[in-house]
């Protein structure tokens, strides 16, 4: 199974193996990583799920699309160059390691 990294604020590091085809935004909350909250389940309305992509994986996970786009302007803590919603980056093998950063750090 492969695994995230979540990177808390103050910089304790959470690594969880997740199921492939499962989004950030799901492992992180059925593991209650704090920061990630995923009100409105993976429907891109909320953005509640906003991470930052570490720079070693930004490439690989890609840039947002523009509804997501359009919803990073609105999470609560500053977008960065590699901030991602969650709930739209999916688990697979090719991606085992990932490592995110939660807003605040
Ligand atoms: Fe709401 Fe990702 S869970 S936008």
């Amino acid at each position: 199974m492969p695994k995230v990294t979540f990177i808390l604020p103050g910089g304790e590091e959470r690594t969880i193996e997740a199921q492939v085809g499962q989004s950030v935004m799901r492992v992180a909350v059925s593991h209650m990583v704090p920061g990630i909250i995923g009100e409105c389940g993976g429907g891109m309305v909320c953005a509640t799920c906003h991470v930052k992509v570490a720079e070693t994986w930004a490439k690989r996970i890609g840039s947002p699309g523009r509804l997501e786009d359009e919803m990073l302007d609105l999470t609560e803590l500053e977008r960065g160059p590699t901030s991602r919603l969650g709930c739209q980056i999916t688990m697979t093998a090719e991606i085992d390691g990932l490592a995110v950063y939660v807003p605040g750090t």
